[in-house]
């Protein structure tokens, strides 16, 4: 079981990396492999809109930090995307990487990644209400299921603060949870 690990937030102690990490810590544990990205540790851009990746090419051709990580999620068993929100959506960082897993579609939008890869996706808001900002989620959901991934969630919602979701033993035991139905 190899997993990816993409984490969307600049903290250095960040909420939703601390979540990230628990799944993949416990994921690891059982036996798993993973490599995690920092994208804000990255030099990459946006998606060109080259088209580059819907012609002879089935890859990503710009020459930048991305391409490897986007091999390495093609090459894995799963994804553990992580982000805080940031104006009601997700991080830029993670919206530039989302932008450029284009190049996970074919000409006709069907997905170029093998079946049965699983997907956890891990978001932080400061807000503390459940129903502000509960569409970004699904929304970013269904274009991973176009990607055939199974697609999993966890949100923590009210934590502005760097680190302190890692004080709630309830979500950091969902992760761990989360972590052990990755290998399972
Ligand atoms: C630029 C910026 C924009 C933010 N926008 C929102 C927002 O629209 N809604 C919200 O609930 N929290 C917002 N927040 C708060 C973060 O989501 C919150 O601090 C979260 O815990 C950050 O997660 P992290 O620790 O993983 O980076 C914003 C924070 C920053 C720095």
């Amino acid at each position: 079981m190899k997993i990816v690990g993409v984490l969307g937030s600049p903290r250095r102690t960040s909420n939703s990396t601390a979540l990230a990490k628990k799944v993949i810590d416990t994921a690891k544990e059982m036996g798993a492999e993973a490599e995690v990205f920092v994208l804000n540790e990255l030099i990459f851009k946006g998606c060109q809109a080259c088209r580059g990746c819907k012609g002879e090419n089935d890859h990503c051709i710009l020459n930048d930090d991305l391409p490897e990580v986007l091999d390495k999620i093609r090459e894995a068993d799963a994804l553990v995307m992580a982000s805080p929100v940031y104006f009601g959506d997700v991080s830029g960082q993670l919206k530039r990487f989302i932008d450029r897993t284009y190049s996970f579609f074919d000409d006709g939008f069907i997905t170029r990644l093998a079946p049965g890869k699983k997907f956890i996706f891990i978001l932080v808001q400061g807000n503390p209400s459940e129903e502000v900002f509960a569409d970004i989620i699904p929304r970013y959901e269904t274009f991973f299921r176009m990607y055939g991934f199974d697609t999993k969630s966890l949100r923590a919602t009210g934590y502005q603060d760097a680190g302190l979701v890692a004080e709630n033993e309830e979500l950091m035991k969902r992760a761990e949870e989360l972590g052990r139905e990755l290998v399972q």
